[in-house]
């Protein structure tokens, strides 16, 4: 039976994490996969999550199953961390799920069991895994244009052009925050004008949420998930938290559903259908972490302080890095490089350039030239500047 598996297509973010681990050479630079990294490169257990497990060893007492669904709380926590108030949680329906990956795969499943024949339009670029999932499923998917390959910005014109080719009935895949590859985002007035467009076309908004707190903060990083929330009859949402809570090997997300009060029984069976077909059980000990520290005064504020320095921490080097190409470069080509937001950003390199750079500098990134900001540090942000300037 093997002998008719065919080899499958590597991931290009996975596979770079190899080619990083491989090479021997000093002073390799990783900005590679999106991993938060301090200055001394080390991807930190934050002090609340540490507490939280510390606590959790003293008081838990049994590790049977938890609900399909996961626990109850830790869904009411992140909703609420997520929505705030702007949606009666009679309309909300929500599943834990193992990662946000988890949370996107099973979105898209439920999609698929609703509206077979829906398209799934994605940003051109997007983060590879959403195209290599629809694909793996089967469904059907369209791009709309996102990125100014120019500017380094948002082409809007592009974007409200092809999302007007939209049919109702579609599902529209939006990144809540922090786009992923290109760091570029949308404004307010621009996603009040893409919420009205979809609105109108019957579309339903499927947003990404995986770096909320890592762009403007944690309530400002919500907010166009939140306008989405309110303004649209039906909306699915895929969050995780492994990158703002730094859990990522514990497998913590959720995908919430937004439906009508009177549907969210058969919209929350469905969910809990699918965790049940597809792994029973979503695991707990990330999620039971994330819960006792938004159910803790004291651990939150411990939590949000550290996660502001975080973002701040990514914030300074954003701006270094982009006031050392325009030394180097003696140009303001780079500048765009402060005014992205998250974890990313895409620095219009060809893959050539990129190659060179890996090869004759030792700098990792992904071959569409997105960086991983987090990977820079004091010492490293005036060698890459330098290596930019040499190979572009
Ligand atoms: C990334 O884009 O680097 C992260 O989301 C990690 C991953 O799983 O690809």
């Amino acid at each position: 039976m093997f002998d008719h598996l065919k080899a499958q297509p590597q991931d290009k973010i996975l596979q770079l994490i190899q080619m990083y681990r491989e090479d021997a050479r000093d002073g390799k630079i990783d900005l590679g996969v999106g991993v938060y990294k301090d200055a001394t490169g080390l991807t930190p257990v934050m002090r609340a999550v540490k507490a939280a497990e510390k606590k959790l060893w003293e008081v838990e007492t049994t590790k049977t199953y938890t609900g399909l669904a996961g626990e109850p709380a830790y869904n009411a926590a992140l909703c609420g961390m997520i929505l705030g108030d702007v949606v009666p949680m009679e309309r909300v329906a929500s599943v834990a799920t193992p990662g946000g990956t988890g949370a996107i795969r099973q979105a898209l499943e439920l999609i698929k069991l609703a509206a077979p024949d829906a398209t799934v339009w994605l940003s051109n670029p997007t983060w590879p895994n959403h195209p290599s999932i629809i694909k793996y499923l089967g469904m059907k998917m369209a791009e709309y244009r996102y990125f100014d390959a120019e500017t380094r910005g948002i082409d809007f014109g592009g974007l409200m052009e092809d999302l007007g080719r939209v049919q109702a009935g579609d599902v529209v895949l939006l990144h809540g925050c922090c786009h992923n590859p290109t760091g570029a985002n949308l404004d307010a007035a621009q996603w009040d004008a893409v919420v009205r467009l979809l609105a109108e076309k019957g579309a339903m908004p499927f947003v990404d949420l995986a770096y909320q707190g890592f762009g403007d903060g944690l309530d400002a990083d919500a907010a166009a998930t939140r306008l989405i929330a309110k303004s649209f009859p039906e909306v699915l949402i895929a969050a995780s938290c492994s990158k703002n809570f730094g859990i990522y090997r514990e497998r913590t997300g959720i995908l919430i559903g937004i439906g009508d009060a009177g549907g969210k029984g058969v919209l929350q069976g469905n969910l809990n259908f699918l965790n049940r077909q597809n792994f029973s059980f979503p695991p707990d000990h990330g999620a039971r972490l994330v819960t006792m520290i938004l159910e803790d005064d004291a651990l939150t504020a411990d939590w949000k302080a550290e996660l502001e320095e975080v973002r701040l921490n990514m914030l300074t080097l954003r701006q270094s890095l982009a006031d050392e190409l325009r030394r180097v470069t003696n140009s303001d080509r780079f500048d765009f490089v402060a005014t992205h937001r998250g974890m990313f950003s895409r620095l219009g390199l060809t893959e050539a350039q990129v190659v060179r750079l890996r090869e004759e500098h030792a700098i990792y990134m992904v071959g569409d030239s997105r960086i991983n900001i987090a990977g820079l540090n004091a010492r490293t942000v005036p060698l890459l500047a330098a290596a930019i300037a040499q190979v572009s």
